[in-house]
């Protein structure tokens, strides 16, 4: 039975990043649940109008590189939801991940501390970036599943999550990690399985080991070349998924955005959440045939398996998530491609400027 948090003036939620894929969601999720939030933006971010739609919200900036400025919006608070960060690397040094990821972390760690009164649960967003995605060491990830993420966005969150057990031993903090797997907006969904995806992700083999998935390209002859060659002339929408040498189609684990939120919510609310980190993936990893189909059937576009010279297969378990705070996804990749087609509105658009294939090359330059 999934607890509600307790409501009344002395409760209060700061969610981080919340004008982000993820946050606006949960922000929108705890209005609901009749939860006092306070949103956290970074400055001047493009993206704050997201939060007019809720104008009890106590909207607050901070840049998680300001110690004041954190001091100020932890100010009072009960819980935190710890969402924000450095996805994509864009013009910034590599050291922002750093920076905002692991010492940002652990600035609002402080700003908690500062406050004096303690949180009864800090939830800190983390990533299948942490498992090293490129060259995954087993399938299924499961939460004790070799770390080592071999580029900086995952390094920097690996460190956030070690940061996080750190303080959270020697201050009493009741915390809980979730690795997200990648997270999709229904909007944004039929924008995957895509000839033009695929290329745009392929190509970034061409940035060697600044990219986050180098330990898959690592080697390879050039992966843009063989995807063009099997394409020939399809448009840029053909439905593509890829495969292996033995035929074998690749996987990954997804995750609706309204199913993070529901994660969060339940790892902010569940005794069985503390001092753990739990998988948030969908129930089932999404093959390359089934991903590519969905977007053939619901687009009506052909459909092509393009054979790759590698294997690709990144599956999460979300076994602990459902044993131990009853986490059950509602959604599948071909769900929200479909709730995006037909305009479902008990979600918030993403808006981003990244879209799904930044986010899942975030040391992209
Ligand atoms: N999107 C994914 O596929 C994915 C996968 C695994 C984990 N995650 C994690 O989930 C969380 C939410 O991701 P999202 O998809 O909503 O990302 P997002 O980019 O949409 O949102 C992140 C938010 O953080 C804010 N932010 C960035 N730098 C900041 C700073 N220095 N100070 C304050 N705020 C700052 C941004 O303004 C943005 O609103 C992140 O912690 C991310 O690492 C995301």
């Amino acid at each position: 039975m999934l607890r509600r948090l307790r409501s009344g003036d002395d409760m209060r939620v700061l969610v981080t990043g919340a004008a982000g894929r993820v946050g606006t969601n949960m922000v929108k999720r705890l209005v609901g649940e009749g939860v006092d939030v306070r949103a956290m933006v970074l400055p001047s971010d493009p993206q704050l109008s997201k939060l007019d739609a809720f104008p009890d919200v106590d909207v607050v900036e901070a840049d998680l590189v300001d110690q004041a400025a954190i001091d100020r919006a932890c100010r009072d608070v009960t819980h935190v939801v710890h969402l924000a960060a450095q996805l994509v690397r864009g013009d910034s040094p590599a050291d922002r991940f750093y920076d905002v990821n692991a010492f940002g972390t652990l600035r609002l760690l402080e700003g908690v501390v500062h406050a004096g009164a303690g949180v009864e649960r800090f939830v800190l967003a983390s990533s299948d970036g942490t498992y090293r995605p490129g060259k995954p060491p087993e399938r299924p990830l499961r939460e004790k599943s070799w770390q080592e993420p071999a580029d900086y966005y995952g390094t920097s969150k690996l460190l956030g999550e070690i940061i996080l057990r750190n303080h959270a031993a020697q201050f009493d903090i009741p915390y809980a990690i979730v690795r997200f797997a990648t997270v999709i907006s229904p909007e944004e969904a039929g924008t995957m399985f895509r000839l033009s995806f695929w290329r745009a992700v392929l190509g970034w083999q061409a940035l060697g080991k600044d990219s986050h998935l180098w330990p898959l390209f690592d080697g390879q002859p050039d992966l843009v070349r063989i995807l063009n060659e099997q394409a020939g002339d399809a448009t840029d929408d053909t439905a593509v998924g890829l495969r292996d040498p033995d035929f074998q189609p690749w996987t990954i684990s997804l995750l609706d955005v309204r199913d993070a939120v529901d994660g969060v919510y339940r790892a902010l609310t569940e005794p069985g959440a503390v001092g753990r980190a739990l998988n948030l993936a969908a129930m089932k990893p999404t093959t390359h045939d089934d991903g590519a189909s969905a977007i053939a059937d619901l687009y009506d576009v052909p459909k092509l398996m393009v054979t790759m010279p590698m294997r690709h297969r990144l599956e999460l378990s979300i076994d602990s998530a459902i044993g131990r705070i009853g986490f059950w996804p509602q959604h599948d990749f071909r769900s929200t491609v479909k709730d995006g087609l037909r305009g479902a509105d008990d979600y918030v658009p993403a808006h981003s400027t990244s879209g799904v294939a930044s986010t899942w090359h975030s040391s992209t330059p």
